[in-house]
């Protein structure tokens, strides 16, 4: 049993989803430039057309509506309501399809939960050093207001930045996400920062200007797995695993909801390794000053994606590089009794979710959360009868009713990643997410639901109704 008023949610994201690259006078992201060159993306794939919900939304639309969704969560392209990525020139188009989208939903009683920047910046800001540059906050400010002054009547629910931590490390330390940049151990600490201030500008702007008419509540998409020891009874492995969750969920949440700042295992083992390697000037985690906006209290809600969980121990061989990885100093391992779904990260770990919600509760000061993204992914044969998916969402909903109901957390809702087969990164089509499948291989795109959508629309109509007893 979940509260009455609890969100059950998909997710999506405007480059996974949309196609329509180049319509209507959409500007070009850094996802549409990654993608061209070679070598990047699984058999060199791209989001030119991927589901084309640019012109299909009326499928997507019975999708939502097939699975009883109470919430649905999209992002909105940047580029494709500000091709250069300012304000000065807006795409009335781009605004028009995502009026719709959001009417359409509204009048599906779907509340809909709208991310502002999901991995593709307009590729004009790139052009002037992306989110590494300090001028990248005002600039998503801007963009910020532009959104909850166009949609924000109708939108109540929204997230600045999806998953700061991976747009950081996969796109500007191991560059295997756009922008493609692998200025390891330093670049992703200063897009950290620069997302965190960017953030946190967009969370005032909106409680300066929008919130007492708009009520709506604003959050970042925080990703976190669940670390733990790999010996419970070793102390070098319980500190490993803090170290871990201290440069994942900690990284983002310590500032916003602890303390303003990063947390103090981040900060000293960073300065430590510099020390070690003698990288002498300031330190390679920048700190906020006083200029910065206020980061401490900038959300309304926490959101997290969770996919899965890690055995966690100290890593032993001291690297001698500047990276992400030798400043943690941990080595993760898999626990040989958690199966693998699909792609080789994604173990299956529901009770992980459940210990991260509790420790959510414990250490960020019991806020209100929503499970923004989790799911399961399928690589290889395709199987309709997806039984596995069926089991993982059963399992992963009864951790969540259990943190519920005996740890006590507020959780306000659960959005599976995702609607439907998209575009997954620089995996490209060949890992399948989704709760529907879309046959790429058809220029009809049809969605057909598998088994595991019936699963979930079943709990979703079982929760409902159950609901309406109480
Ligand atoms: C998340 C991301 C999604 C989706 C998912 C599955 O990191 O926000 O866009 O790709 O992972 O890998």
């Amino acid at each position: 049993m979940f509260p009455p008023d609890f969100a059950w949610g998909a997710a999506t994201a405007a480059y996974q989803i949309e196609g329509g690259w180049q319509a209507d006078g959409k500007g070009p992201s850094i996802w549409d430039t990654f993608c061209r060159e070679k070598g990047r993306v699984f058999e060199d794939q791209n989001g030119d057309l991927a589901c084309n919900s640019y012109e299909l939304w009326e499928k997507d639309l019975a999708c939502i509506q097939q699975l009883g969704l109470t919430h649905y969560r999209l992002s909105l392209s940047w580029a494709r309501l500000l091709p250069d990525g300012t304000s000065q020139n807006v795409n009335q188009r781009g605004v028009q399809y995502y009026n719709k989208v959001i009417d359409d939903l509204l009048a599906s009683d779907v509340s809909p939960m709208v991310t502002l920047y999901h991995f593709d910046l307009p590729q004009a800001l790139q052009d002037q050093g992306g989110w590494k540059s300090p001028d990248i906050a005002a600039l998503f400010d801007n963009y910020a207001k532009f959104c909850f002054q166009t949609f924000g009547d109708r939108v109540k629910l929204w997230i600045t930045i999806n998953e700061p931590y991976v747009c950081a490390k996969l796109g500007h330390e191991d560059g295997i996400h756009a922008p493609g940049l692998k200025d390891k151990g330093i670049a992703p600490y200063v897009v950290g920062h620069n997302m965190l201030r960017a953030h946190a500008m967009a969370w005032h702007s909106y409680s300066s200007t929008y919130r007492a008419k708009q009520k709506g509540a604003v959050s970042l998409a925080i990703n976190s797995d669940w670390f733990e020891p790999l010996d419970p009874g070793c102390n070098e492995d319980i500190a490993a695993a803090q170290r871990a969750i201290a440069f994942t969920l900690g990284w983002f949440a310590w500032p916003v909801f602890v303390t303003g700042d990063y947390p103090e295992v981040m900060k000293s083992a960073i300065d430590a390794q510099s020390d070690k390697l003698g990288y002498n000037g300031t330190s390679r985690l920048p700190r906020f000053s006083s200029d910065d906006p206020t980061i401490l209290g900038t959300a309304d809600f926490f959101a997290l994606n969770y996919y899965t969980s890690r055995k966690v121990t100290p890593r032993g061989s001291c690297e001698h590089t500047l990276s992400m990885k030798s400043d943690q100093d941990t080595e993760e391992v898999l626990d040989p009794s958690w199966p693998i779904c699909g792609v080789s990260w994604l173990a299956v770990v529901p009770y992980g979710l459940r210990k991260l919600l509790k420790y959510i509760k414990d250490t960020l000061g019991n806020p209100a959360v929503y499970i923004t993204e989790n799911g399961f992914s399928q690589v290889g044969p395709l199987q309709m009868k997806d039984v596995q998916r069926c089991e993982f969402y059963k399992s992963t909903i009864s951790e969540v009713a259990k943190a519920v109901q005996e740890d006590g957390v507020n959780v306000r809702g659960y959005f599976a990643w995702s609607l439907m087969d998209n575009f997954e990164w620089a995996d490209g089509f060949s890992v399948r997410f989704g709760l529907f499948h879309v046959d790429f291989s058809d220029a009809a795109l049809d969605r057909t639901i598998y088994q595991s959508g019936q699963e979930y629309a079943k709990m979703i109509s079982k929760n409902k109704s159950g609901q309406s007893k109480m």
